[in-house]
């Protein structure tokens, strides 16, 4: 089966078997067959921050467990969605309903059962500022598990389940903690000044989700378009003295503070400042008003992306002695 129409980045590659989960029973059946015992396993939500390079000689497990249920308490409100909910619906259900948290997470790709994974950020949110807990099919035992939020160590677009955990659980469900009280966050420079332009002064959860998304898209390419995973690099954070070394270089050195150590520098600077920002090489290249967005203008195949991707973590590190990670999956 092609995995093209199961990867955002729409690069052609194949499975050798493929399934979906639409319930934690189908999970539990899947894995008591024996053919799947005997098979690598590749879980995928949205298939947005994912490269195939090759082919997968295995099973691939699509999460496709939807539903949306909540209660209130007060102004408090609890919300568990399916791990195959479609992260975008999520938030614009809780646009609708007035429950505010994750309006600045407007727009962005995937599933709810991927988003702990990598705890998604963007414009001052993190999933982590909503996440109560989650619950997980173990695979080993078959069983369910819930996970907490201190299970989980979130950390800049990094969780238990990309580290010690990977590959050993499928994320079922996630239970998030929402307010019908507003306590919106515009402290981002993009966000204030869309506001201003828009004439908002007191802004309701429904105009931070539009603005959130109306930047994403002026930014961003349209993985419907044109094939990308979003960022696909981590912005990288490295200690205060290497920063006063680099800063010596590189007076403009675009950079945010975390805690009195490290800095985080933007990696869509650095590659800028390297020629990349919208180049066109072969079938790749970087998207014209982001240059930490990889693209594929129609028909790259994984491996051009991946190959431009070391050619770009070359150039970043020859130039600023700074190492690039991938922040997307790369198979
Ligand atoms: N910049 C450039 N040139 C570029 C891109 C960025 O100079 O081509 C500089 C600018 O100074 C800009 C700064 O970098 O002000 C930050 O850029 P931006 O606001 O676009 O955010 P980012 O740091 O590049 C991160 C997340 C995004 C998230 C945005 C907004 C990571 C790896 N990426 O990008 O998340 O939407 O902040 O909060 O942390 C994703 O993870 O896939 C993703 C899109």
């Amino acid at each position: 089966i092609s995995l093209k129409p199961y990867n955002t980045f729409g690069v052609e590659a194949k499975a050798k078997y493929f399934v979906e989960a639409k319930s934690e029973n189908d999970l539990v059946e899947i894995f008591s067959n024996e053919l799947t015992k005997t098979q690598k396993l590749l879980v995928l939500g949205g298939g947005s921050n994912m490269l195939f390079t090759q082919n997968f000689d295995g099973l691939v497990l699509k999460v496709g467990i939807q539903g949306i249920k909540y209660t209130t308490q007060g102004d408090d409100v609890s919300l568990t969605a399916g791990g195959g909910v479609v992260w975008n619906d999520l938030v614009n259900y809780c646009v609708d309903k007035g429950f505010a948290g994750m309006e600045n997470l407007s727009l962005i790709p995937g599933t709810v059962g991927a988003s702990p994974i990598q705890n998604i950020g963007a414009y001052g949110v993190e999933l982590k500022d909503v996440f109560t807990s989650c619950t997980a099919f173990q695979i080993s035992s078959g069983t369910i598990k819930t996970f907490n939020y201190q299970d989980c160590k979130f950390g800049y677009r990094d969780s238990v389940f990309k580290n010690e955990l990977k590959g050993k659980y499928v994320i079922t469900s996630v239970t998030f903690h929402l307010s019908k009280k507003a306590n919106l966050k515009t402290h981002y420079g993009v966000i204030t000044a869309e506001l201003d332009e828009r004439g908002i002064e007191s802004p309701t959860i429904a105009d931070v989700s539009n603005v959130v998304s109306a930047i994403r898209v002026s930014k961003l390419p349209d993985p419907k378009t044109i094939g990308n995973a979003g960022s696909f690099f981590k912005n990288p954070i490295i200690s205060q003295s290497d920063f006063k070394e680099l800063l010596a270089n590189f007076p403009s050195v675009v950079n945010y503070p975390v805690g009195e150590n490290e800095v985080k520098l933007a990696a869509g600077w650095l590659i800028e400042q390297c020629g990349f920002k919208g180049i066109v090489v072969g079938q790749t290249g970087t998207w014209k008003n982001q240059a930490l967005v990889l693209v594929n203008h129609g028909n790259a195949s994984g491996h051009e992306v991946y190959n431009f991707s070391e050619q770009i973590i070359n150039t970043v590190r020859a130039k600023f002695g700074v190492k690039l990670d991938r922040e997307v999956n790369i198979l």
